[in-house]
C-alpha cells in the first residue's frame, strides 16, 4: 500500500492510497471512518459481482450497517434525476453530514456520487474508489463532479474533493479489453503533457499496460495519479491555469463524445480530441513538424477504431464554443508547444478548426 498526501490549504489535504489487492482501508484511516455514523456504498449497474466483493474487502462492514445504492449503467447515471434520487435515498435513511458515501465504479459512478455528496446537506464526506483504468488515472481523482445536461457533457457540477481516493489495480483484472483501451486516451495525454520523468515512465510501460500487464498497469496508475493529484492540490478549482493542462484533448473530445450519441467511450473520444489538438497546435505554428510527427505517431500506435461520428462541422463548432472551458472566448483549447509544454489558446480561426476536425476523424 502506497499512501500519498498533498496539501491543498491549511485545513485540507488530498489523500490517496494505491496498490494491488488492498484490504481494510479503514484501519489505515481510522479518523475518517470512526466518525461516520452511516455508510452508503454506491455501485453502477452492469459491473461484475467481483467488484462489490472486492469493495467489501477494502471496507469491511464491521457494524453490518452499510446501505447500498445502485446507479443506472455507465453514462445514464450522470443525470440530475439520479443525483436527486441518491440524495433522497440518503435522507430517507437518516444520513447526516458526518455520514460517508463510498463510490466504487467507473468515472460515471464517481462523477455522479461526488456530485450528490457535494450537495447533500451542503456537503458530506465521500471516498472515491475508481475501478476502471480511466478512473484510476483520471476520472476518480481530483474532485471534479458532474452531470450531463441537454446532450452536453458535464454541464452542471461542483469541485468536491473526496476525503480519500483508493486505487486498487486488482479491480482492473475484470475490466473488458475495450475499457482498458478507453483508458489509453487519458494515458497518452499524460505521456504528452507530463514532465520528463512521467513521460519516460509512461513510454516504458504504456504498451505492456494496454496489453493488460498487471505490474505495468500499477506503475502507470501510480505515476499518473501522483501527477494529477499534485496539480489538483495546487489548483483545486481550476482557476490558476495549473490544472488546465489536464484538459488537453478534452474540448474536442467532449464534442466528439456528444456527437457520437454516447457510442464513443470517453477515453477514445479524448484520443481523437488529442489528435485534433495536435493538428491545431501545428497549424497555429506552436508545434514544430518533427514534434508533431513524433506525438502523432504515438497516437497512431494506439490503432484507434473508427470514430463513427457524422462529419458535421457546424454541430462541432457549436459544441466547442459552448464548452465551459471556452469561458467568454469563441473557443479555447489546451495546445502543445512541445512534449510537456502545454499552453491555452483562444479564438482559433474557423479554417484551422475545420482542418483539425477533418484530420481528427480520419
Ligand atoms: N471527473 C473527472 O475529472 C473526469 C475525468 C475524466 C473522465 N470523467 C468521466 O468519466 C466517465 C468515463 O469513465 P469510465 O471510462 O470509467 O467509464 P464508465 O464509468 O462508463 O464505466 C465503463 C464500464 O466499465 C464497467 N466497469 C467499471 N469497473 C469495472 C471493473 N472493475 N470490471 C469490469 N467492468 C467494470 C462499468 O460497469 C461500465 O460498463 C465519463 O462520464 C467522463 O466524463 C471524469
Amino acid at each position: 500500500m502506497k499512501r500519498s498526501e498533498f496539501t491543498v490549504s491549511a485545513r485540507r489535504t488530498v489523500q490517496a492510497v494505491f496498490g494491488r489487492s488492498l484490504s481494510d482501508v479503514p484501519s489505515a484511516y481510522p479518523d475518517l471512518f470512526r466518525k461516520a455514523d452511516k455508510v452508503c456504498l454506491v455501485f453502477g449497474s452492469g459491473a461484475p459481482r467481483s467488484l462489490e466483493v472486492r469493495t467489501l474487502r477494502l471496507f469491511p462492514d464491521r457494524r453490518n450497517a452499510y446501505f447500498r445504492f445502485r446507479l443506472p449503467f455507465s453514462e445514464k447515471a450522470k443525470t440530475m434525476e439520479q443525483a436527486a434520487g441518491l440524495c433522497s435515498f440518503l435522507f430517507g435513511k437518516g444520513f447526516s453530514r458526518d455520514s460517508l458515501l463510498i463510490a466504487a465504479g467507473g468515472g460515471a459512478v464517481t462523477d455522479l456520487s461526488g456530485f450528490a455528496a457535494s450537495i447533500y446537506m451542503r456537503g458530506m464526506n465521500w471516498v472515491s474508489v475508481p475501478t476502471t483504468f480511466l478512473g484510476q488515472i483520471d476520472a476518480g481523482l481530483g474532485g471534479k463532479t458532474a452531470v450531463n445536461l441537454g446532450g452536453a457533457k458535464n454541464i452542471a457540477g461542483t469541485f468536491w474533493l473526496p476525503s480519500l481516493t483508493v486505487c486498487d489495480t486488482a479491480f482492473l483484472d475484470s475490466l473488458p479489453p475495450g475499457e482498458l483501451r478507453s483508458g489509453s486516451g487519458e494515458l497518452i495525454k499524460y505521456a504528452m503533457i507530463g514532465p520528463a520523468p512521467l513521460r519516460r515512465s509512461l513510454t516504458r510501460h504504456m504498451s505492456e499496460a494496454l496489453a493488460g500487464n498487471k505490474a505495468a498497469l500499477t506503475a502507470c496508475v501510480s505515476a499518473c495519479a501522483d501527477y494529477k493529484l499534485r496539480l489538483v492540490s495546487r489548483d483545486e478549482r481550476d482557476e490558476t491555469g495549473v490544472r488546465e493542462v489536464l484538459n488537453f484533448g478534452h474540448t474536442a473530445g467532449h464534442a466528439f463524445e456528444a456527437m457520437s450519441g454516447g457510442r464513443l467511450p470517453h477515453g477514445l473520444a479524448v484520443a481523437r480530441g488529442i489528435r485534433f489538438a495536435l493538428i491545431v497546435s501545428r497549424e497555429t505554428g506552436l508545434l514544430g513538424g518533427a514534434d508533431f510527427e513524433a506525438l502523432n505517431g504515438a497516437l497512431d500506435r494506439l490503432r484507434l477504431p473508427p470514430a463513427g461520428i457524422p462529419m458535421d462541422m457546424r454541430r462541432f463548432s457549436a459544441l466547442v464554443s459552448r464548452d465551459k472551458k471556452a469561458r467568454s472566448a469563441g473557443n479555447r483549447f489546451v495546445l502543445l508547444k512541445g512534449p510537456g509544454r502545454a499552453v491555452a489558446a483562444e479564438n482559433v480561426p474557423a479554417r484551422v478548426l475545420r482542418k483539425a476536425f477533418e484530420g481528427a476523424l480520419k
